[in-house]
Order: C-alpha cells, then sequence, then structure tokens
C-alpha cells in the first residue's frame, strides 16, 4: 500500500505568529519512505519532459529539489536569499506572508537553452515561486512547471502561477 505521506506532515498552531497554522514538512523528511517517496513521486511527474535544471528555493525547496534533480538526472541551480551567493546575481523583490525578501540566482547559470523545473516545500500566496519564475525567465530559460510538497490552496498561489503559465502540481493540499 502507497504511504499516506500528508500523514506525515506536522501542523503546529500559532507559529511564527498567532493565529496560524505551519505545516512542518521535518516529520516528512524525517521519515525515510517519507522522504524519499517525495521525491520519487514528484520526480515521476517530469520524467522524459527534457528538464535539464531543477531550481530549488532556499531553504525547504534545497531538501527536495535536490533529490528530484538527482532523480531527473538535471542540474539544481539554488535560488537564494539576498547575498549568500558568491558569482555575479540577479535578483527579485518579492512580497511573502510574513514581511518582503529578496531572491537571487547566479546571473550566467541558466538560459535560452535551458528547461527548468521550479521545486519548493510549499505554496502559499505564490509569491516566492512567482518572483522565481520571473527571475529565471529573465535569463531565458524555459519556465513552464513548477512543483511543491505541499499546496495551501486558500491562499491562490497555484492559481496566481497558472495565470503565468506555470503549470503546478502538489502531492497534497490544506486548506
Ligand atoms: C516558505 C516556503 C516557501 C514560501 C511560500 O519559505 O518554503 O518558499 O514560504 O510562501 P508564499 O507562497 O506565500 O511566497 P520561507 O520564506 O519561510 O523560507 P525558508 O524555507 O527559508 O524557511
Ligand atoms: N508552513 C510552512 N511554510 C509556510 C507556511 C506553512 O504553513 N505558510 C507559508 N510558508
Amino acid at each position: 500500500m502507497s504511504l499516506d505521506l500528508k500523514s506525515l506532515v506536522r501542523t503546529i498552531p500559532d507559529y511564527p505568529k498567532k493565529g496560524i497554522l505551519f505545516r512542518d514538512i521535518t516529520t516528512l523528511i524525517e521519515h525515510p519512505q517519507g522522504f524519499r517517496e517525495s521525491v520519487e513521486r514528484i520526480a515521476a511527474l517530469y520524467a522524459g519532459q527534457g528538464i535539464t535544471h531543477v531550481a530549488g528555493i532556499e531553504a525547504r525547496g534545497f531538501i527536495f529539489g535536490a533529490g528530484v534533480a538527482i532523480a531527473l538526472g538535471a542540474g539544481f541551480v539554488p535560488i537564494r536569499k539576498k547575498g549568500k551567493l558568491p558569482g555575479e546575481t540577479i535578483g527579485q523583490n518579492y512580497a511573502l506572508e510574513y514581511g518582503v525578501d529578496t531572491i537571487e540566482i547566479h546571473a550566467d547559470v541558466v538560459g535560452p537553452a535551458h528547461n527548468v523545473l521550479l521545486v519548493d516545500d510549499l505554496i502559499a500566496t505564490g509569491g516566492t515561486a512567482l518572483a522565481a519564475v520571473g527571475l529565471l525567465r529573465r535569463t531565458g530559460a524555459a519556465v513552464a512547471h513548477a512543483a511543491f510538497v505541499i499546496d495551501l490552496v486558500e491562499l491562490g498561489g497555484a492559481a496566481r502561477l497558472a495565470a503565468e503559465d506555470v503549470a503546478v502540481s502538489a502531492l497534497m493540499e490544506f486548506e
């Protein structure tokens, strides 16, 4: 029988502030089969589709994105918070559920020859993922797909990505 991945995600009330139900993937990734199946199920959706690179968003997107890249035989592109990448970067500001931030990629990492799959642990408002798609597309790279472990559907992020011609998958949904 296949594993119930959703049951491995822990919900923590009032984190990082009162009234937020925080969906915590640390309990999923500490479960060996849960972690493996999460990565394998995402990779299976994109096998054979010519993905050249997986872009993972700091920090939790690195955990799943790296595994998906290995499974697909693709390269891995870290999308990092401002000031963390050593080479020449391009950046994008974005509004977060809990504030404002800037993400960056190396300027020379992907371009028009590349087909990038965006991976993160969770999509909420979609602000982070939209900024990442915009950043990657500024290089000329194709970004037609984004994969998440968790979609917080009521926050509308997946719909916002779809409106930008990004097809979204998620292993599970929470309200
Ligand atoms: C969380 C999550 C996504 C983003 C989703 O990351 O991992 O990247 O927020 O929110 P959004 O859809 O409303 O933009 P966070 O910025 O908390 O960073 P972390 O992974 O470093 O904890
Ligand atoms: N869990 C983890 N990350 C998040 C959440 C959440 O519920 N909301 C926005 N980012």
